[in-house]
């Protein structure tokens, strides 16, 4: 979908969706490919006065808490102008550090990423709310002490009235 009506999105529907999509450290939602770092997410929410607030996913606690400035850029990393407007968004990163191990381990962190992009996908239409890939992810940002690379954007929004 990439026209999305001009309702927000609530904390509540963003947190329970990425609970439902992601699971928690605990009981993840998605099989695991073990050893690869887990697939990290980082949401923003719009407001009504046209502001944003962006948070990361803590998994431990299933919560979402405020993004530091260095995570917020994350954010900024994907490329909305295919679609009228941004309600929410999802960037589903993986943690390039954590790759170490297999040769193979940045395949199968793409191979999780497909996983809870499903599950969100699945998991928005229950909320009411719709779904936006978008693959045009520029750059990677480097937070921390690890490399955290954007792999997919997800814009999340309710459908526009005449497309329910
Ligand atoms: C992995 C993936 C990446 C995508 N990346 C983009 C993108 O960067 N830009 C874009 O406009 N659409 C992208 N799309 C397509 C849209 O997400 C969406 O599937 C498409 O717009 C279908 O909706 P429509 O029927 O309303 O056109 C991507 C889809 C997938 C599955």
């Amino acid at each position: 979908m990439r026209s999305f009506g001009s309702s927000l999105v609530t904390d509540e529907q963003m947190v329970e969706l990425i609970r439902l999509s992601c699971g928690t450290a605990d009981a993840p939602g998605v099989a695991q490919a073990g050893g690869v770092g887990g697939v990290k997410v980082h949401a923003m929410l719009s407001r009504q006065d046209g502001v944003t607030e962006s948070f990361v996913y803590e998994a431990d606690n299933g919560v979402l808490v405020p993004a530091s400035v260095g995570e917020g850029t994350l954010l900024r990393c994907v490329d909305t102008s295919d679609v009228n407007r941004v309600p929410a968004l999802i960037v589903l990163a993986i943690d390039l550090v954590a790759r170490r191990g297999y040769r193979n381990a940045y395949d199968l962190s793409l191979i999780e990423v497909g996983q809870v992009y499903q599950r969100l996908e699945d998991n928005a239409r229950h909320l009411g709310l719709r779904v936006c890939a978008m693959g045009a992810v520029a750059g990677a940002a480097s937070l921390h002490d690890t490399m955290t690379s954007p792999v997919l954007g997800v814009v999340i929004g309710v459908p526009e009235e005449s497309k329910k």
